[in-house]
């Protein structure tokens, strides 16, 4: 109900105050900042491994008959990226450190960097499908966890989440052509 909403902005104010190093980490965060920048650290891993699985698919498969292929791999390349970087963009707001050490990459990651032998596209599109599947699946739970509690990090991860399905959904085109 409406009229049960009640802002203290005394105490706000007074809280927001307190720790002005801070940043935008302020009082009301609601979870365990050390926590959530690890999830998003292996968040980070995960969609570096994405980004080199399929940039190593996009050079296997480029070939005349394989020209759309290798495109839908070289764009789901960029888009990994990019979910690396807004996922270290987000680390670096609430005050850690984006961690990209290849030494720990491989472990930290969701996936697995797999490349079938030869130039298989089939095989190819069910290993980056698979890929896809398991971010699914992984960044839902993370959504469902961060809920109320940090609705920017949640909105971030929602985004991703939206393009991985979007991902899966071009691959099974591909494998039914
Ligand atoms: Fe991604
Ligand atoms: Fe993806």
């Amino acid at each position: 109900m409406a009229d049960d909403f009640v802002i203290d902005v005394t105490r706000i104010r007074d809280e927001a105050r307190k720790k002005m190093a801070d940043g935008p980490v302020t009082d009301t965060y609601g979870l365990d900042t050390a926590k959530v920048i690890a999830v998003l650290n292996d968040v980070v891993a995960t969609e570096v491994v994405c980004w080199l699985r399929y940039t190593r698919h996009a050079i296997s498969a480029t070939g005349i008959d394989r020209a759309q292929v290798a495109a839908e791999f070289t764009e789901h390349a960029a888009e990994e990226m990019q979910h690396a970087l807004r996922a270290a963009g987000r680390i670096s707001q609430l005050g850690g450190e984006p961690d990209f050490d290849p030494a720990t990459l491989a472990g930290r990651a969701h996936t697995d960097y797999t490349t079938p032998a030869g130039r298989d596209l089939k095989a190819m599109l069910e290993h980056n499908l698979l890929a896809e599947r398991i971010v699914i699946s992984t960044y839902q739970e993370i959504a469902r966890w961060l809920g109320d509690h940090d609705p920017t990090t949640r909105r971030l991860i929602e985004w991703i989440l939206e393009q991985e399905e979007e991902h899966a959904d071009d691959l099974t085109d591909l494998l039914a052509e």
